[in-house]
């Protein structure tokens, strides 16, 4: 993609802790282009937030990334002093966490908690300051008056909301969420979401969205990447995934996630649990639990084949790329 955002280029992100490294992420590679909304699925403990921490250069040890690039406008971040990335983090992408709670200061107003950001990154005048987080508040959709609020004061869903604004004070191209919608009931999350997606539309930034609910990015994301093991197993337009999932394990977290609008259907999923990242199993990595496998997916490991514009971890889809070709 030679217009992209950010590059993500054989990323692999290990957790250092007694004992057998774990495989966290292992040789992620994605584009993303200016704008762009991608989701990123999978099952707790496949590597979604690793990834997401190691693209925002927020990992600490024991988690180290090992090899690849991050190129966010161009620049590898992986190579950045904590200098440099503090005069882009924020300004130019920004990220969401699961629990505004954890994420913001209790002991500080709103109010106070945009100063700071704000301050920290050069902004001395209370005019502007107060000006810009009056608006962002708007933005998404909280009166202003809760700039005093502490953030107890607020719902659980005003908080979360209070987080995407701060998020956006400076106006990021690229905002990384890490479930944010999922502390919320399904309402307030379906609306959340409309909100984010209305946001980004409007401003115009590139989201990379990580949640373990394919239903939920299912109307929102542009592209999805479904992980498993620290590995993309699929890649491609969120429709097409939905339409046609390539990747066994795909189709099984597609079985586990009926559509709402649907007719009912017995819930299938994927049996059993994904493996310990530290002990892989051989071959595929998804081969215990894949109810495809040949005795060659216990030996041999599959590339990311491309189909298209599309991407899969399947040696079923070996070849697939080049037939007729
Ligand atoms: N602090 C840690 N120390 C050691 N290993 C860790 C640590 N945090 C995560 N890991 C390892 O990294 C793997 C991926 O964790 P991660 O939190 O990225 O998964 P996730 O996909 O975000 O899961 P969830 O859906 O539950 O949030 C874990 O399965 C675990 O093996
Ligand atoms: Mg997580």
């Amino acid at each position: 993609m030679a217009d992209a955002i950010l590059e993500v280029r054989e990323l692999s992100v290990e957790y250092l802790t007694r004992g057998e490294p774990a495989h966290a992420v292992e040789k992620v590679s994605f584009d993303l282009a200016p704008g762009e909304f991608l989701g990123i699925v999978g099952e707790s403990g496949c590597g979604k937030s690793t990834l997401l921490f190691a693209i925002a250069q927020l990992l600490s040890p024991p988690a180290e990334i090992s090899t690849g690039e991050v190129v966010f406008k161009g620049r590898n971040m992986v190579q950045m002093t904590d200098r440099q990335l503090r005069t882009v983090r924020w300004k130019d992408y920004s990220v969401v966490m699961q629990s505004a709670m954890n994420a913001l200061n209790p002991v500080k107003s709103i109010a106070a908690q945009f100063a700071d950001a704000m301050e920290a990154h050069g902004t001395r005048s209370k005019a502007t300051i107060t000006a810009r987080s009056k608006e962002v508040l708007a933005l998404v959709g909280i009166d202003p008056v809760h700039l005093e609020s502490f953030p107890h004061q607020l719902s659980g869903g005003m908080r979360q909301r209070a987080m995407i604004a701060m998020a956006l004070l400076f106006s990021p191209e690229l905002v990384v969420m890490d479930e944010p919608t999922s502390a919320l009931d399904v309402v307030a999350q379906r609306s959340l979401m409309v909100q984010i997606k209305e946001l980004q539309r409007e401003l115009g930034f590139a989201v990379i969205f990580v949640t373990h609910d394919m239903s939920l990015v299912s109307h929102f994301s542009d592209r999805l990447v479904v992980m498993y093991a620290g590995q993309i197993a699929e890649l491609g337009p969120t429709d097409e995934v939905f339409d046609d999932p390539l990747h066994p394990y795909t189709i099984g977290l597609l079985e586990a996630f009926p559509s709402i609008y649907g007719p009912k259907v017995h819930l299938e999923g994927v049996p059993g649990s994904p493996p310990d990242l530290s002990a892989l199993p051989s071959g595929c990595h998804f081969h215990p639990r894949c109810a495809k496998a040949t005795p060659l997916c216990s030996s041999v490991e599959p590339a990311l084949y491309t189909i298209g514009d599309r991407h899969v971890r399947c040696l079923l889809h070996q070849g697939d790329g080049t037939r007729g070709e």
